[in-house]
């Protein structure tokens, strides 16, 4: 009995000692490389970084103060960060509308082109590591001309398509038909889901007669569902909204179950590899097993929080 007692006390002990020991090291490295951990007021961790030693390759940052707050950016810096989630492997981006027909800023992830028919939205690297996250994001044109707008995938696949249509003005009295819930279903503004994750799109425009013009007040987005009210937005159009991007760690994928390997880029304990597979990408992403949460591409980065587990072990 006291043996096993004693037994216990000193693997404890190795075990605490280890743990430190980890946690020094972690320090060290992040000490060393002198890493940011936040541009303005997002936060920024490993795999991602600014300087040069603190990123994982593909996720390296442009942190630009020269702007207040400062402003991030993905890269060499056209896609404006608004914030990075570790744990759900996604990306939030400022995505700069794909159309309007104006001045010709080619910045960002938008850009126009005055004479012909198709627009596109970029400014992903491409073959990733990030893309359009499927699903989480709207095809949204907002237009008064009578138009099909088709989406296209970086490889000219049609991915989705829309169609807007405006009725005659109203007469006096009678009631102003634009949708007046969030409703983008085809009167002034249509939407449609997008299915396939690409790091660039394009749209093709194919007006319903040949006397409709695709006018210049309309305006397209990629953008994030529950981000924007389309009643607002048909009565106060902005040049950007925010959009969702996946990301994958490696363009390996996972080892098969059960013999596999553990994947390098998941390094802490508790955590595990999950396929990241698209149209366009076979890769993974890593997570926290059950119970835990944090940073799984960092020694310890995934923590026990549930108190319960804690307690029963410790009486255990
Ligand atoms: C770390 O970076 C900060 C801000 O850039 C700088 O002031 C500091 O001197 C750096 N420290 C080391 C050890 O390089
Ligand atoms: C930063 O990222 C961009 C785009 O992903 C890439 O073209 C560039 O080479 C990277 N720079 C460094 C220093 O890794
Ligand atoms: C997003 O980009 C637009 C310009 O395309 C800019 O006006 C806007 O301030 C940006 N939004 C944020 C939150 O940085
Ligand atoms: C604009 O589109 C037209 C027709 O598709 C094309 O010929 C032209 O090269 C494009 N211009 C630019 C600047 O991309
Ligand atoms: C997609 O279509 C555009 C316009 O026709 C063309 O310029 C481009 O090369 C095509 N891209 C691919 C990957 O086929
Ligand atoms: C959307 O905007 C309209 C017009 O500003 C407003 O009346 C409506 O309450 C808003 N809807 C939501 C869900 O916020
Ligand atoms: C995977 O990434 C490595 C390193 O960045 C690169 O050398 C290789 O070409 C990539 N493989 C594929 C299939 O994209
Ligand atoms: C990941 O995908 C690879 C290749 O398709 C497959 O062999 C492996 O079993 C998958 N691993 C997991 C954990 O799903």
């Amino acid at each position: 009995m006291e043996r096993f007692a004693s037994m216990r006390v000193v693997f404890s002990l190795s075990v605490l000692a280890v743990l430190l020991l980890q946690l020094l090291l972690g320090v060290a490295t992040a000490a060393a490389a002198n890493c940011s951990t936040h541009c303005g007021n997002i936060g920024i961790s490993y795999p991602f970084g600014v300087e040069p030693g603190c990123y994982h390759e593909g996720f390296n940052l442009t942190c630009d103060r020269s702007h207040k707050p400062p402003k991030l950016f993905l890269g060499d810096g056209s896609v404006e960060v608004l914030e990075i989630s570790i744990p759900s492997g996604t990306v939030r981006i400022n995505s700069s509308s794909i159309v309007p027909v104006s001045t010709s800023s080619a910045v960002g992830t938008g850009s126009v082109n005055k004479t012909g028919k198709y627009h596109t939205w970029g400014g992903l690297r491409k073959g990733g590591p990030f893309f359009i996250s499927p699903y989480k994001n709207k095809f949204l044109v907002l237009s008064c001309s009578n138009v099909q707008v088709l989406l296209l995938g970086g490889d000219n696949s049609t991915v989705n398509a829309c169609a807007t249509y405006c009725p005659p003005a109203p007469k006096k009295g009678q009631p102003f038909q634009f949708p007046m819930r969030n409703e983008c279903s085809g009167i002034g503004c249509c939407s449609a889901a997008i299915p396939k994750g690409y790091t660039s799109y394009s749209i093709q425009i194919q007006p319903a007669n040949e006397i409709s013009e695709f006018d210049a007040e309309s305006f397209v987005y990629i953008a994030e569902e529950g981000s924007y009210n389309a009643t607002r937005l048909i009565f106060e159009t902005v040049s950007a909204l925010p959009a969702l991007l996946d990301w994958a760690i490696s363009n390996s994928t996972c080892g098969t179950k059960p013999s596999a390997a553990p994947a390098p880029a998941c390094r802490s304990s508790n955590s595990y590899c999950q396929n990241y597979t698209s149209y366009v990408y076979n890769g993974y992403q890593c997570r926290c097993n059950a119970g835990y949460q944090g940073n799984p591409y960092i020694p310890n980065g995934c923590q026990d929080y549930n108190i319960d587990n804690f307690n029963a072990r410790s009486i255990l």
